[in-house]
């Protein structure tokens, strides 16, 4: 895939995942089975997702001054990352998200931005020239929202395709500032956040997505969990993309799954459908295994097992 480079600009977190049967009421004290440490944090996992799929990932993001930096950024290394752009900040804690997960799947996440909040548009100035050999920049926003909107200003300046997942939901997002993304792919809560209108229903989200595309943003993907996801695009119906039904065991992260595969068979193909195809299996597998980035599978296992639903009626 040469000269389909993704960059990766957002949040590296360590996850610390406790599996209990139920959530504690506010003042109970009850006891998980289970607990594990792992590398997470929305931009991490969908530069993970990418790179494990195939794609030349490069990732610009801040690490802390503490036990857990030098771990995350081995992670990216040995996952083939280029980590030129990954920084430490002196005197600061890494990103870390404590998360629990019930026995239907469902996670609760808390995030600690720590590092990640440091992240700047000088950070971004200082990546300009690499981030110009790219074919498409993948955002979230668990750094500051500054620095989201500048470098959606420096895709468009350099004519790089950008997609933001607008996650977590911000309080206020100013649209004038991303109207040049090419893809904005929310859940129906950020996007209900993002375009000031309700989101109940796939017919909402449908029309809520079609009045942002009508501002300026070229395709908005809108995730409907176990549901699939719509494609509403400039000038093009919209499309519906099915989900595939499993067993879920840990939803964590099945969203970064979703939007780092989708952005490694984009860049290869240019074909959004097609990518999507893809996502949607890509992140309905990895619900099936505990874990963030580890429930994520390698190009290999990811073949075989769309070839196992191939042989499948329901596929
Ligand atoms: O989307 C899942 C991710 O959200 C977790 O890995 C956690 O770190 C938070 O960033």
């Amino acid at each position: 895939m040469a000269g389909k480079k993704i960059a990766v600009v957002g949040s590296n977190m360590v996850d610390l995942i406790t599996y209990t049967d139920r959530m504690p009421a506010p003042g109970e004290t009850i006891e998980a089975p289970r607990f594990e440490m792992g590398c997470g944090g929305k931009g991490a996992n969908q530069a993970i997702a990418a790179a494990r799929l195939g794609a030349e990932v490069m990732m610009i993001t801040k690490v802390g001054d503490d036990i857990f930096a030098d771990n995350t950024i081995r992670n990216l290394e040995t996952s083939g990352i280029d980590t030129r752009f990954v920084e430490r900040v002196p005197g600061t804690s890494s990103g870390v998200a404590p998360i629990f997960v019930e026995p239907s799947g469902e996670n609760c996440i808390l995030i600690i931005k720590g590092a990640n909040a440091h992240l700047s548009p000088a950070d971004i100035d200082r990546a300009e020239e690499a981030l110009k050999d790219c074919a498409l920049i993948v955002m979230q926003l668990e750094v500051p929202l500054e620095t989201i909107y500048h470098t959606v200003a420096l895709g468009a300046r350099h004519g790089i395709e950008t997609l933001l997942n607008p996650a977590p939901a911000p309080a206020e997002l100013d649209a004038s500032r991303i109207e040049t993304l090419t893809f904005l792919v929310p859940n129906q809560t950020e996007l209900a956040t993002i375009s000031g209108m309700p989101v109940t229903n796939e017919e909402d989200a449908e029309k809520a997505a079609r009045h942002l595309v009508e501002k300026g943003i070229r395709t908005v993907i809108v995730t409907l969990g176990g549901r699939g996801a719509l494609l509403v695009s400039a000038g093009a119906e919209t499309r519906r993309i099915e989900a595939i039904a499993v067993k879920p065991v840990d939803t964590t992260g099945a969203g970064d799954a979703f939007i780092g595969s989708f952005a490694r068979y984009y860049v290869e193909s240019g074909d959004m459908g097609g990518a999507l195809h893809k996502a949607v299996r890509y992140a309905a597998d990895s619900i099936t295994r505990p874990g963030t980035q580890k429930s994520y599978a390698s190009a290999e296992d990811f073949q075989a097992f769309l070839a196992g639903l191939e042989a499948s009626p329901s596929a």
